[in-house]
């Protein structure tokens, strides 16, 4: 997602928009390797976990099991499918630079890979989240058109001084959401589907609570970015994402101002519950 730990402007060799070249002849067989293992494990672990959209995606791309896909192949397929391209970043950006890329139909991803001992957790976005978590999503042209409407409501969101709440959609949406489907509940989160372990854990574990989405109760809860989430959000259709966020915000911000947050493992009264959670892995790893 994004930082705004950043004061100046963009690093040494960055252009004003904060793009890097991919300089993909520059990655090490080793890497490449690293790469296929990430997705060898995981295009084995999501047929009847990922939603269709999801799978269909990553077909259409191509993003091979041969290596770090190269951006400009990528771009080729993704840009004639919804408009959209991947543009390289050095690491996390600041806010407003990232929505205005969103708002471009421009995803900013991570040029780096994680290294062999860090495959199952990683603390900042590389190019395997990035690019294999989300883009495969933004070949369907309904959540092509929600994330960069996403993109306009953040640079709104940060005028308003509400995009606490609105980061709060991004990631029970973008990067943690689930989808109810005729064959159950699937996965279409960045942060699920590239992750082996929250694969498995958000459709199967006991623990976690699992809710219908409801926007502005979404926008009350809190989330944690240091283990597998308490609460997943289900969606009845991803029309349902965009239809219920090209409304105006504003009146929505305005009640959220006076709304307390939601503790992130309450089930409350207008919950449409798909699961009632244990919590006992949440509470087994409390510190
Ligand atoms: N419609 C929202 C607003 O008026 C913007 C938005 C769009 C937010 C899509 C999230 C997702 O601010
Ligand atoms: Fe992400």
């Amino acid at each position: 997602m994004s930082a705004d730990r950043f004061t100046s402007g963009p690093p040494e060799g960055a252009r004003a928009d904060w793009t890097i070249d991919q300089g993909w002849a520059r990655y090490s067989p080793a890497e490449h390797r690293v790469w296929v293992t990430l997705y060898e494990r995981q295009a084995a672990l999501l047929p009847g976990r990922a939603c269709d959209e999801f799978l269909r995606g990553l077909k259409a791309l191509d993003l091979h099991g041969e290596g770090i896909p190269d951006f400009r192949e990528l771009n080729a397929r993704l840009n004639a499918l919804t408009g959209w391209t991947v543009v390289a970043v050095p690491g996390l950006v600041p806010d407003e630079v990232f929505f205005d890329h969103l708002a471009n139909r421009r995803f900013p991803a991570g040029r780096f890979i994680r290294r062999p001992d860090q495959l199952d957790y990683l603390e900042e976005p590389d190019i395997f989240h990035d690019v294999f978590g989300h883009v495969p999503m933004l070949t369907d042209p309904t959540f092509a058109d929600y994330m960069k409407a996403y993109g306009e409501g953040g640079l709104r969101a940060m005028k308003l001084g509400r995009l606490h709440n609105l980061a709060r959609l991004y990631w029970y949406t973008v990067e943690f959401g689930l989808m109810q489907t005729s064959k159950g509940l699937r996965i279409y989160g960045a942060g699920i589907v590239s992750s082996r372990g929250e694969s498995v854990f958000s459709l199967e574990d006991p623990s976690p609570n699992r809710l219908g989405f409801e926007l502005v109760r979404v926008m009350r809860t809190p989330y944690r970015i240091d283990d597998y989430q308490q609460v997943y959000f289900v969606l009845p259709s991803l029309q349902r994402l965009l239809d219920d966020t090209l409304q105006d915000f504003g009146p929505i911000y305005a009640e959220l101002a006076k709304a307390p947050d939601i503790p992130i493992d309450a089930i409350t009264a207008g919950d449409k519950v798909f699961t009632r959670g244990s919590q006992a892995y949440a509470q087994a790893h409390a510190v």
